[in-house]
């Protein structure tokens, strides 16, 4: 979704703001702008539909001035993705310039007034209300008063939002605020910074400050932030955190792209996960802050994610109910929010799983969920987000950034941490013995190995993506938690290819999916050798049988799959049948990025999709 940066202090502003909203780029946007202010009090702006390259070429031949500035990367919601709509957006005196992360749901009644008081609109965006308001205050109560303007201009909206403004009446100030949309800031010595998270930052500080709801900061050229929360209060410590991973994390390093990075980053990414994990008393997850009798008193537990991450709470349930024995409900965090009805016990637990740790539906359904009294565990590799601060505990899988739209290293990292947690609520309500505990941990321990050994076979994916190239629809198979990696493998073709992937389980593909398949319709049939092998194996004759082109994932030395099947998609034997899905999944991202790649799409910044989806 949108993107915003700021900055003030001694340097020139764009090329830095230029940088930032590049690093941003995966956050999913469709046009871009900048506005600088010069000290003498000039604003200057260049904006335009399109990517941050074609932003860059504009700048070079406007070359803005100023050494206080915004910029944004713009995902549209109200209004076409035109220069005309591509923030930042000014008032009517062209003085103050707004960027915004969010919706504004009150924007036609706002407009609506502002309009009959005389301002003049030239967007279709809801943003455009905010400068104005931001000008009324700023030359009416606020009195010339920047930060209080936007405090009054915010008391105004509805919705959710994290803005970004300057004003040619004050340069060198920055004033950003927020609202259900994250934003951070940081002060150097070079002055201060503010961005919508904190990829655009890791290049110039380690140590970012987080605002909450509310909160307005004014940032000024010395690099000094001063913080008021809603009561206009100085917050005199508020809350940060050090970024933990370096900045060359987040750049390709080698690879051609993201995804292929963050793929072959998987292993790593599970080692780090489980290091230091086994303790004398079981799996260390001192994060969940609860004792062991409140964790063996929960008898219910409410898995919230939306997308690859409700893939990991399918999977998740699956672990949770055989190791722990506790009863699973996994729900789309969108429908969630809207089901009335929904009923807990007075122990159920809630176990948020959300990589960005900011999508608005799953946040909602977090707070529900803790209204409703439920304790939330939050499974996120985002360093203070939303969802690990407003949780009662939170485990980071320290997967590193994950660039790439598409989910992948943060898909397996989130399985296994959703296991680690199963173990330790296993031990805690007495169905695994501490035994038992490590024997499943040094499973996980074998785990990137056979990752690496899938990875050392992408050559297959490479091959069978090409049964895809001129197809338009797929259907994707899988019985147990096969299913959910057929859901998953589905899910990262459509993403990326824009092929029509449909996934089943597979036993349900003759109740309906299966009058679509004709002569050379591709089937992916995630076949390993498990208790549903040969019921999978049926269904897979059954597409045979009427001209399908079956591409299976099966385990080594499945001569069977192997004689059926046009590609076999190779893995190895692995110890615990739950573990397969860490393991499979592999060939699955591959062969989606391989058909991508080969139907000549940016794999990386898919479109229409955004890298975390901040509005309802
Ligand atoms: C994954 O490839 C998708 N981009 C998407 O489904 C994503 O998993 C979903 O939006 C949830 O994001 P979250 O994990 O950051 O909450």
């Amino acid at each position: 979704m949108c993107g915003v940066v700021g900055y003030t202090g001694t340097k020139q502003a764009a090329p830095w703001l230029l940088d930032g909203l590049q690093t941003l780029e995966y956050r999913g946007y469709d046009s871009a702008g900048i506005q600088v202010v010069s000290p003498s009090g000039n604003l200057h702006g260049v904006k335009c539909a399109g990517r941050v390259a074609a932003l860059r070429e504009r700048a070079a031949s406007a070359n803005p001035v100023g050494t206080c500035g915004i910029g944004h990367t713009r995902w549209a919601t109200h209004g076409a993705p035109t220069d005309k709509n591509a923030h930042p957006h000014l008032d009517g005196t062209g003085r103050i310039a707004v960027v915004h992360n969010g919706i504004i749901e009150n924007f036609q009644e706002l407009k609506r007034e502002l309009m009959a008081a005389g301002h003049e609109f030239r967007s279709d965006t809801d943003t455009e209300v905010i400068p104005h308001l931001i000008q009324e205050a700023f030359n009416g109560p606020a009195k010339g008063d920047l930060a209080l303007a936007v405090r009054n201009a915010a008391d105004r909206l509805e919705g959710s939002w994290a803005l970004g403004v300057i004003c040619a009446d004050c340069p060198g100030t920055l004033v950003v605020t927020r609202n259900g949309s994250p934003l951070v800031v940081a002060t150097t010595e070079d002055g201060a910074y503010a961005a919508s998270d904190v990829m655009p930052l890791a290049s110039v500080t380690s140590h970012v400050v987080q605002l909450n709801d509310y909160d307005v900061a004014t940032l000024t050229a010395d690099g000094t932030i001063v913080i008021r929360d809603r009561d206009w209060r100085v917050v005199e410590s508020p809350g940060s955190f050090d970024i933990d991973w370096d900045a060359s994390a987040a750049k390709m390093g080698g690879y051609s792209d993201f995804m292929a990075k963050e793929i072959s980053e998987q292993p790593e990414a599970i080692e780090r996960l489980l290091a230091g994990r086994l303790g004398k008393h079981g799996i260390e997850l001192d994060e969940l802050k609860l004792t062991r009798e409140e964790l063996a008193a929960v008898d219910k537990i409410v898995i919230i994610a939306c997308g690859t991450s409700y893939h990991v709470g399918l999977v998740a349930k699956a672990a949770i109910e055989r190791w722990a024995k506790v009863p699973v409900e996994v729900e789309y965090a969108s429908e969630f929010n809207y089901n009335e009805d929904y009923l807990v016990t007075d122990h159920t637990m809630c176990l948020v799983i959300t990589q960005s740790g900011e999508t608005a539906d799953t946040l909602a359904a977090a707070r529900r969920m803790r209204g409703m009294g439920c304790n939330v565990f939050a499974i996120t590799n985002v360093l203070g987000s939303t969802a690990a601060r407003e949780a009662d505990g939170a485990l980071y899988i320290q997967a590193g950034p994950e660039v790439a739209v598409a989910s992948t290293k943060a898909y397996t990292a989130q399985m296994i941490a959703s296991y680690l947690f199963a173990l330790r609520l296993a031990l805690a309500n007495g169905n695994m013995t501490p035994e038992e505990v490590e024997k499943h941990y040094h499973d996980f321990e074998a785990v990137p190995d056979l990752m690496r050994e899938v990875l050392s076979r992408r050559w297959q994916d490479k091959q069978a993506a090409r049964r895809f190239r001129d197809k338009v629809s797929s259907l994707f198979l899988g019985r147990n938690v096969s299913a959910t990696t057929a859901y998953e493998g589905a899910l990262k073709l459509k993403e990326i290819s824009y092929l029509h992937a449909e996934a089943y389980p597979s036993g349900e593909m003759k109740h309906g999916p299966i009058s679509l398949i004709e002569s050379g319709f591709p089937v992916v049939a995630v076949v390993p050798a498990d208790h549903v092998h040969d019921k999978t194996v049926s269904n897979i004759q059954e597409c045979l049988a009427r001209g399908a082109v079956v591409v299976a994932v099966a385990t080594d030395g499945d001569e069977r799959v192997a004689k059926m099947c046009q590609e076999v998609l190779w893995i190895p034997p692995c110890p615990d049948q739950l573990l397969v899905p860490a393991v499979s999944v592999i060939h699955l991202q591959l062969l989606a990025r391989y058909v991508a790649r080969d139907r000549g799409y940016d794999v990386d910044k898919p479109r229409n999709l955004a890298k975390s989806v901040t509005v309802e």
